[in-house]
């Protein structure tokens, strides 16, 4: 069940001392060790001539780093809401009482320890769990459970469990041109290299695409800004941390298309004028590296990557793959470069932006999975068919990640401009009560607006749709949000860390039936408040599905206010007025620690 053993040492020699390889070291150590104590992080820290307290900073960062011992099986089951819907919370209880293991510790005899985590990426075909932080288990039910409990009692390795547990299929319902036929590996950059860098350069600004991580900055621009920042020294690099939660999309892209991805990120690399290219792999999608790692090596042989790229003297580019280790916030572009370097993923002061300073420093261009894909069919296709698809601010096509309440789950590709009332019909909802569109951050829509489409101009998303029907309870979804913004803080501003804590504490009010309509009103002014003082987008948009729900869904929340009794020794005034205390502003939100 372990890997080979190695000594510390020869690991650090393999990554060649360099402490930007931080992560990726700790990773590699537990995936030994099971766990990382404080004499294995000397030891790290010692080999790296870096500081303790950094190495242990970073290895208390990450959730999937363990600094306490953990259980020989580790179980993480997928807590995402599509999860919940498909009665994920019943099977963890089972479980732990199967294997007679309590929430978040390690059974004594050292065996197993079984947790939640926020999102998988397997809305399609959950509920999900993740063992050992690299063998996943779709598709749970409660004999499945069963016989995972029984097998992790026998000492099964997950390797040697029923091949079928772990199939992930890509699912894709609906195709359009990104889904469909792909260009021959090389046709892109060859059609790039005849343009010349900035001719394909321009051809990008021609087709008018925009970034598919959720921001919509105009691609062409930002690597016309990467491109012209001086430095001998330029990165490429693939967003591929895709977490947030009911999106899938990426990692559909990066099992069946990778030769896309990569093709746009050398495509990439001809207009900047890099020579290095990562992949943010998120933690969770690590089973694929393997896979991608043999098809980088088949680019190389096919001279694709390397040392002068289909024969052009000069054109010399090659891909790395970093892999996360679970922390939601490594989605934003300046936490990923940390955590590209090896540090904790914190957001960085911007400006200067990583086109000027980002990857050690130097330019750098951060793009989304789908971007590098786009750019692929436009290098092959032109600029102006693609323009020709959409809408004429939004242009060409998205992909959706489709989960939740409706029969066919999975992948669908769509011009901007489609209704969402389409998307609903197609993939078999009935009795919608509401979508979430773009994740937890996005937009929470209800029946009125199932005639709004899905464009920069009205619907924007970065590709999560999310079904509910009359069924469920508005509530618990944007319970379960909350929950999901204040389990992935990083902690690093007040507003955020502690906005979110509050949030969560007044969600589990109304939800215990202790609540009034004075939580909500809070509730409100927490959304205010932390809209215009977090340091980065996760704290901007962490009340986005409670607005929209208490707005849109208002009898559900009413349905948990109903019973205004307290529980002994509950002081609601109290309560209150702490609250009260967290709607004043100031510019450090230090009002607010007094709270937490
Ligand atoms: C909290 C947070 C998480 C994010 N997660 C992702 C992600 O998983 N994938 C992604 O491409 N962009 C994500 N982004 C957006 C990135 O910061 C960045 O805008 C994007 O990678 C740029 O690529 P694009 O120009 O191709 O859209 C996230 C942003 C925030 C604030
Ligand atoms: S807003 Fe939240 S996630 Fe972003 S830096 Fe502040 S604490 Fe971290």
């Amino acid at each position: 069940m372990k890997p080979t053993e190695y000594s510390i040492e020869s690991l650090l020699d393999r990554h060649g001392h360099a402490p930007d390889r931080l992560v990726q070291i700790l990773r590699e150590i537990q995936a030994q060790r099971l766990w990382l104590s404080r004499q294995t992080l000397s030891e790290v820290a010692h080999g790296l001539q870096l500081p303790l307290a950094h190495v242990e900073g970073v290895a208390g960062f990450y959730r999937f780093f363990h600094d306490r011992p953990v259980g020989q099986y580790r179980v993480l089951m997928s807590d995402n809401i599509t999860d919940r819907m498909q009665g994920s919370e019943e099977m963890l209880r089972h479980l732990r009482h199967l294997l007679k293991v309590e929430p978040d510790t390690m059974r004594a005899d050292g065996r197993v320890s079984v947790s939640t985590t926020s999102c998988t990426g397997m809305c399609d075909q959950g509920p999900a769990a993740l063992i050992n932080h690299n063998h996943l288990v779709t598709r749970l039910t409660p004999a499945r459970v069963e016989h995972m409990a029984a097998l992790i009692e026998r000492q099964v390795p997950p390797g040697q469990w029923p091949a079928d547990w772990s199939r992930v299929d890509d699912q894709i319902r609906l195709a359009n041109v990104q889904l469909g036929v792909q260009p021959e590996p090389g046709v892109g950059i060859a059609a790039a290299m005849a343009r010349g860098a900035q001719g394909m350069l321009d051809e990008l600004k021609r087709s008018k695409l925009r970034g598919r991580g959720g921001a919509g900055y105009a691609t062409g621009t930002k690597w016309q800004l990467c491109r012209n920042a001086k430095s001998d020294t330029h990165y490429v690099v693939c967003n591929a941390d895709e977490g947030e939660p009911g999106t899938f999309k990426d990692r559909v892209l990066l099992t069946s298309y990778a030769d896309t991805i990569f093709e746009g990120m050398t495509i990439a690399a001809f207009i900047v004028g890099a020579q290095q290219g990562l992949v943010y792999l998120r933690g969770e999608y690590r089973y694929l590296l393997e896979p991608l790692e043999a098809l980088l090596q088949r680019r190389r042989t096919q001279g694709l990557l390397g040392n002068s790229i289909q024969g052009r003297a000069g054109f010399d580019f090659d891909i790395d793959i970093h892999v996360g280790a679970g922390a939601y916030v490594c989605g934003e572009e300046s936490a990923l470069i940390e955590s590209l370097e090896g540090k904790r993923g914190t957001p960085r002061i911007r400006p200067p932006f990583p086109v000027e300073r980002g990857y050690l420093n130097q330019p750098t261009t951060v793009n989304n999975v789908e971007t590098f894909c786009a750019v692929t069919h436009i290098a092959v296709h032109t600029g102006s068919w693609w323009l020709g698809i959409g809408t004429p601010h939004s242009t060409g096509t998205k992909i959706h990640s489709v989960s939740g309440d409706c029969e066919r789950p999975g992948l669908y590709e769509y011009p901007f401009g489609t209704r969402i009332g389409r998307i609903l019909e197609d993939c078999g909802a009935r009795d919608t009560q509401a979508v979430q569109v773009g994740g937890p951050s996005g937009v929470c829509l209800s029946a009125m607006e199932f005639n709004r489409r899905i464009g920069f101009e009205d619907v924007h998303t970065a590709g999560a749709f999310m079904v509910f029907d009359r069924s469920r309870d508005m509530f618990d979804v944007a319970h379960n949000f909350a929950q999901f913004f204040a389990h992935e803080s990083c902690g690093f501003c007040t507003p955020c860390r502690v906005g979110t804590e509050l949030v969560v504490r007044r969600m589990d009010k109304l939800k215990r039936g202790f609540g009034s309509s004075e939580d909500v009103q809070i509730l409100y002014e927490l959304d205010k408040l932390m809209h215009g003082a977090t340091h980065c987008g996760l704290g901007a948009t962490a009340c986005n599905p409670l607005r929209d729900t208490i707005a849109k869904f208002r009898p559900a929340y009413e349905k948990h206010m109903k019973s205004l009794h307290f529980a002994p020794g509950f002081d609601m005034d109290a309560e209150l007025s702490q609250s009260r205390l967290a709607t004043g502003r100031d510019d450090n939100g230090a009002h607010l620690e007094t709270l937490a």
